[in-house]
């Protein structure tokens, strides 16, 4: 939730790369956006509502200047409005503040900010806000620039991410505790960003921010801090593997519609290059005593496929519980427990509790990520990469079949049969690739033509298909608004039956299982009270109107039902007119609980 940007180097129009930086960005939060430049005459700040990737750089050629600071934001202190919107400043906005994360302790901090300056003295209704007038106060008692930082830095409750920025001082200052941040290094340029993708065009060596760090940066040197003791720590260069290419659209309208397609290659892949860490983990899972999948969104889901996965190939018992609701399981959670974290960003707050709590009771952490360097990977013994690449559009596609891969080898590798896994998801991945055509999407599209005007959606499933129609279900209502809901086929007649009006769209997932014939029972249901049937299944049935026929994959069929899912919701989405990337409300890193 909301992308820092911030450079330092011998660029005198540093405020573009801080534009082209957040536009990078955007994923992380999109309601309003602001930049900073250092410039002779102190500051050129410009704050707006909006998506900054509607603006134009030439805007902002004229403020030159070697530092500057961009923000792009997703409210949640104050509403959305350009005062609300980052960078901050104190009373003679000689400091500038961008910040991720929450202050817990805002209300607080605000009193003692009015007791010194008054209660003018504020111009928005962030939590932010606080930030650059406490400093100011430190520095009006007389300490430095850095001093005062790192003062104010110990007040905050909460997690943040930030940068400051002093008219009079040739440094710049970025500290980490709990929200993401990350320090690209180039030839005499130093970029912070809140995720990599913000500065890969210039550099993909980096130093990972630890929580409790502080950095200062000038033109020619970066020291790194503890922030309580003010220790200097030594910080290891690492490289990012990933290339700038695979984070763009590609030619693509959308990064949504490009990541679907980037699923043709995908599965092999994650196939390939997990193998020996999916052996390692395997290890550690066959000794635990219990074990959890915690996980949001997408990822949760995939974390209850993971679930009827190990249950159906391993025989092993997992529960998969979504980690906002961790407290659930907390009292089973012992030294013989292992909770292995699904997410794809590696920086969902929620899921981060709950690695703290089963911390506590001594659990083991383990994790399926795709971010590299991700606070859910530096929290983890282990961790398991799932290798999709940079995934920027806010609804999870390719991620979710590359940690669908990942636990699929996962129950193999459990009972000694990885080969076997790798082998059968291999097969998969390249039917799928000779099955995600252009034909296909047009197919889907014309289907989706029929549909688009209706409010209300239905998709039933059962087994493995159960979580993946709650999948398809969030697909659809996150990019297209529909009001769409997923359940098991046998829930049907418990309820949701009452709903179906003549013409209400039910897609239905079948796979050529042993429950097929359940599901096609409930799809004939659906269908007697007037229900308009897309079925999504390796052969069609008499019973569906419409039929996006997959390839038939056995036990990895659910992706290729997922996958044609993921491009229904696509097509809703854009046939109604919508911006599949950046729906409303959401962001795709959700850093707060
Ligand atoms: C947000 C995103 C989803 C994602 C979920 C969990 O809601 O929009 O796409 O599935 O967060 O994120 P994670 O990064 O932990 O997988």
């Amino acid at each position: 939730m909301c992308g820092i940007f911030a450079y330092v180097g011998n660029d005198n129009q540093s405020v573009l790369k801080a534009v082209r930086g957040l536009k990078d960005l955007e994923y992380r939060g999109y309601d309003s956006w602001g930049v900073a430049v250092k410039t002779p005459q102190g500051f050129f700040i410009r704050k707006e509502t909006g998506k900054i990737s509607n603006i134009p750089e030439t805007d902002f050629e004229k403020h030159e200047g070697t530092m500057s600071i961009g923000h792009t934001r997703w409210a949640t202190h104050g509403g959305v409005s350009a005062y609300n919107a980052h960078p901050h400043f104190n009373r003679d906005k000689s400091l500038v503040v961008v910040h991720n994360g929450i202050i817990e302790n805002h209300d607080a901090l605000r009193e003692e900010i009015a007791a010194v300056f008054g209660n003018d003295v504020f111009r928005s209704e962030t939590d932010t806000e606080v930030i650059p007038l406490l400093i100011d106060i430190c520095m009006e008692r007389g300490l430095s620039f850095e001093n005062a930082f790192t003062e104010v830095c110990k007040k905050l409750h909460g997690r943040f991410a930030f940068v400051a920025l002093h008219k009079d001082e040739p440094y710049m200052l970025a500290a980490r505790d709990g929200s993401p941040l990350v320090m690209g290094l180039a030839e005499g340029e130093y970029f912070i960003a809140s995720d990599t993708p913000a500065f890969l065009d210039y550099t993909n060596e980096v130093y990972f921010f630890d929580n409790g760090e502080y950095a200062k940066i000038s033109k020619d040197a970066v020291t790194f801090f503890n922030l309580l003791s003010g220790n200097h720590v030594e910080k290891k260069k690492e490289k990012i593997l990933w290339e700038k290419e695979s984070a763009s659209k590609g030619g693509h309208p959308h990064f949504m519609l490009k990541e679907i397609l980037d699923q043709r290659e995908l599965i092999e892949n994650t196939v390939r290059l997990g193998g020996p860490a999916v052996s390692k983990a395997a290890q550690t899972l066959e000794k635990a005593d219990n074990i959890f999948f915690t996980a949001m969104g997408t990822a949760a889901h995939m974390g209850m496929v993971g679930e009827y996965l190990f249950s159906r190939i391993a025989k092993k018992s997992v529960q998969a519980v979504y980690a906002a609701e961790f407290d659930k399981v907390l009292p089973f959670i012992n030294k013989q427990s292992l909770v292995c974290g699904i997410s794809q960003s590696g920086e969902t707050a929620d899921l981060l509790e709950a690695f703290k709590t089963t911390k506590k009771k001594g659990g083991k952490i383990m994790s399926v990520i795709n971010v590299r360097g991700s606070s859910a990977e530096r929290e983890s013994f282990l961790s398991v990469p799932v290798n999709a690449g940079p995934e920027r559009a806010v609804a999870s596609t390719k991620a979710a079949t590359a940690q669908f891969t990942i636990l699929t080898l996962l129950a193999y590798a459990l009972i000694g049969k990885r080969m076997q896994g790798e082998k059968k998801l291999t097969n998969a991945s390249h039917a799928i690739k000779k099955w995600l055509t252009q034909e296909l999407l047009i197919h889907i599209s014309h289907i989706v033509e029929t549909i688009k005007h209706n409010e209300d959606l239905y998709v039933i499933g059962k087994s493995v298909n159960y979580p993946i129609a709650l999948e398809a279900a969030l697909k659809i209502k996150e990019v297209s608004y529909i009001h769409a809901e997923g359940f098991a086929a046998g829930e049907l007649k418990h309820g949701t039956l009452a709903l179906i009006e003549k013409g209400t769209p039910c897609v239905v997932l079948v796979s050529n299982d042993e429950y097929k014939q359940d599901v096609l029972n409930a799809a004939q249901e659906l269908k007697a009270r007037g229900a308009t049937i897309i079925g999504i299944s390796p052969e069609a049935h008499p019973v569906f109107d419409h039929t996006i026929v997959t390839p038939d994959l056995e036990n990895e069929t659910p992706m290729a039902l997922m996958i044609s899912s993921q491009i229904l919701a696509y097509y809703l989405a854009t046939l109604r007119g919508l911006d599949p990337d950046k729906p409303r409300n959401l962001a795709k890193s959700v850093t707060v609980k």
